[in-house]
């Protein structure tokens, strides 16, 4: 279709952004925007905001971002014309069309011919299932025979593909769909010396549905056990069938993983159907494929909560294993079911009732650190070696959590079950993030380099035993962000992240306690002062850095700092809307830009400190924030230190009694620099 540009205007001036986004993410309201977990990456904390004034959206975590239609053809995989299509229909916009290109024409109906022989082909197996003397004599007999009720056959719309080799391609033809199209699908094959048959012959039919309940392909299984072909064919992939982004059974599961808000995740087509008959109407498995990140992400429409059943064998505790990782990564709450060894879903719930089955799903559900700890525990006896390796096992997958404050539960539970001090799974887990880290950074600098290769070349930014100085600006949370160039993130950028914070959370009270580092010694004694009163961050982050005579780099930034700390002495608080509303222009528009909407969830920062968790959790997380930032800058400005001292040393004729004054101050510097560092690591590794 061809739509005329006035009508294709007319509609996007018809559509509102929250309207048609929120047909599809969970939106909730924050200020003038509207804010939802990002459906384009994987995200636990919501960064795709939707702002209704400007009618657009833009995800802060993984930049996408655009239009009402931008939305439509990312999330859609819609082209521009049936994405105004979908609108016009929405706001009741008439579209009159006009000629279509002839590639136009082709292009969209390829793949809406492949969805109509698609749906040509499961009816015509369905039909063939019950209502031919065969089919019902071969197909339903065996369904029969495996206890499914003609209900879930009719629901599940399974079939049947008669034993003659070309009875598909002869009936699609006779319904008018070219042989071409049907070979494209993958329902037929041709022969090499001419010819078609079809791929399913003398197979019960699965059929695989999208999640809108288009069927994009099959499964046929075959009916007698033939050591000499395989269980089960597949459709290939298709313009319509992508594999790794569809999940068998979503379909008909999706109400039920909402309501439920959990999805079981099963390995086969016969799993979801015998839970589904028993009862278990939430379950999914991927077809053909091992379980996909696109696989994750679709569930996670639904819900965060993925419960893995996986047969109790070697093939399914690597594959559980393998699974635990990737939901984990995708930032989503999984646990774990393994079934007695030689059952599976489908013959437990075939020999259990439906209420036992139900009771032994909700029972014996293991969170991954259970699951890993008793299934490796096992293995590994009273060897100690291979019971360090059972906590690094279980730590590794710790690190793979992008949440912070989740890393942490996780850590304190691990540490009770295995008797491990929390300080040392905090250490391996921020080692292990310290080394990602690094190894992003040198892929990163590679990428650089070869881009400058001809050009000249580029000096890679060292990397000596202290964090650099983006450490926490950096995403640290195992998400997509690109990581920025070194000379982007400068001192400027720790600066400004203090500024960000004073003035868009200047006023939130917190106890210090939450977000204390608590090993750091000088600490120590405040710990025990369980009385600790809530002092808000301006207070607390004016009043560290006075302490410490610290004065920003930047002339701006050190002034709006100087301002605070001046008000700050004289027992006077001020807030944002002194800065906006201030009289030197250029602080005035950065309090602005610093306060918009756009900048508090600037990528960097969002991605390493998520703010914007639950009211409850705001205080702990903007805490924490204050604790990184300060750090963070007192380790930079320590490095200057140090840096300007080694210079002094190098002057010429220095006394001997100099040299050892300048080397102990050296020193005392090293010993800061490391405590500092050593607080930062924790609080990247997951401790408050
Ligand atoms: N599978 C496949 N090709 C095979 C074997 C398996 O594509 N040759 C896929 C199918 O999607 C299958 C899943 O892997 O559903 C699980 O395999 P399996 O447990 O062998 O099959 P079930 O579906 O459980 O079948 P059944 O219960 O009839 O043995
Ligand atoms: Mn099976």
């Amino acid at each position: 279709m061809m739509i005329p540009k006035q009508t294709v205007q007319e509609v996007l001036e018809a559509s509102k952004v929250e309207e048609v986004v929120g047909e599809f993410v969970s939106l909730s309201k924050r200020g003038v925007n509207r804010i939802g977990l990002c459906p384009f990456h994987n995200e636990k904390t919501p960064s795709f905001t939707v702002s209704p004034a400007k009618n657009i959206f833009k995800c802060f975590g993984c930049g996408e971002s655009g239009s009402s239609v931008d939305f439509l053809m990312k999330h859609e995989h819609f082209n521009f014309p049936q994405a105004v299509k979908w609108l016009a229909d929405k706001y009741n916009i008439h579209i009159e069309e006009e000629e279509q290109t002839p590639e136009q024409i082709a292009a969209e109906n390829e793949r809406e011919g492949l969805f109509a022989i698609s749906k040509f082909a499961a009816e015509f197996f369905n039909k063939t299932l019950n209502e031919t003397d065969k089919g019902r004599a071969i197909g339903l007999s065996y369904f029969n025979e495996r206890g499914y009720s003609q209900d879930i056959i009719t629901k599940f719309n399974l079939g049947y593909s008669p034993e003659d080799w070309d009875a598909l391609a002869v009936a699609a033809q006779a319904a008018g769909y070219p042989i071409d199209a049907l070979v494209q699908s993958g329902l037929v094959i041709k022969k090499d010396q001419g010819g078609v048959y079809d791929r399913f012959r003398n197979r019960v039919i699965f059929p695989i549905h999208n999640a809108s309940g288009r069927v994009l392909g099959f499964g046929g299984r075959i009916l007698i056990a033939d050591k000499k072909k395989p269980k089960y064919v597949n459709s290939p992939e298709s313009l319509i069938y992508d594999k790794s982004n569809v999940l068998f059974g979503l379909y008909s599961a999706k109400n039920q993983i909402i309501k439920k808000d959990n999805c079981y995740l099963v390995e086969g087509y016969t799993d979801v159907i015998s839970l589904y008959q028993s009862g278990i109407e939430n379950s999914v498995s991927s077809s053909g494929t091992s379980l996909t990140e696109g696989q994750i992400r679709l569930i996670k429409r639904y819900t965060p909560n993925i419960t893995i059943l996986y047969d109790g064998d070697a093939a399914g505790i690597k594959a559980s294993f393998r699974g635990i990782d990737m939901i984990v990564r995708a930032g989503m709450n999984v646990r774990v079911i393994l079934f007695p060894d030689g059952e599976d879903p489908d013959s437990y719930a075939k020999s259990h009732s439906a209420s036992d089955l139900s009771i032994f799903l909700e029972s014996s559900a293991k969170n991954f650190i259970n699951f890993k700890s008793e299934l490796l525990s096992k293995e590994a006896g009273n060897d100690p070696l291979k019971k360090a390796q059972v906590v690094r096992q279980i730590v590794e997958t710790i690190a793979l959590v992008p949440e912070q404050l989740n890393r942490i539960f996780f850590i304190r539970e691990t540490s009770e079950l295995l008797n491990v001090k929390e300080e040392v799974l905090t250490n391996e887990v921020a080692k292990i993030l310290r080394k990602e880290h690094y190894k992003k950074q040198e892929k990163h600098n590679r990428e650089q380099q070869q881009k400058a290769a001809g050009i000249g070349h580029t000096p890679s930014p060292e990397l000596g035993d202290e964090p650099p100085e983006d450490f926490f600006n950096d995403n640290l949370s195992g998400g997509e962000t690109k990581t920025p160039v070194k000379s982007e993130i400068s001192s400027k950028s720790n600066e400004l992240e203090i500024i960000r914070l004073l003035l868009n959370f200047g006023e939130i009270e917190f106890k210090p306690e939450i977000a204390k580092v608590e090993d750091l010694p000088e600490e120590k004694d405040e710990e025990e002062n369980t009385e600790e009163e809530e002092i808000s961050v301006i207070e607390f982050i004016i009043g560290d850095l006075l302490e410490d005579d610290i004065s920003f780099d930047d002339e701006i930034l050190n002034s709006i700092y100087k301002e605070y700390a001046n008000a700050y002495e004289n027992d006077r608080l001020l807030n944002s809307n002194y800065f906006v509303t201030h009289e030197n222009d250029e602080i005035r528009k950065l309090a602005g830009d610093l306060l918009s909407e756009n900048h508090i969830l600037s990528p960097l920062w969002f991605k390493s400190h998520q703010i914007s968790i639950t009211p409850e959790t705001d205080h702990a997380v903007v805490a924490r924030a204050c604790y990184e930032c300060i750090y963070s800058l007192k380790v930079r400005k320590i490095s200057e230190l140090k840096k300007k001292l080694m210079k002094k040393m190098a002057t010429e004729g220095l006394s001997s009694e100099a040299q050892d004054d300048i080397m102990v101050e050296y020193h005392r510097y090293d010993i800061m620099q490391n405590k500092l560092n050593q607080g930062l690591g924790r609080i990247i590794g997951g401790k408050n």
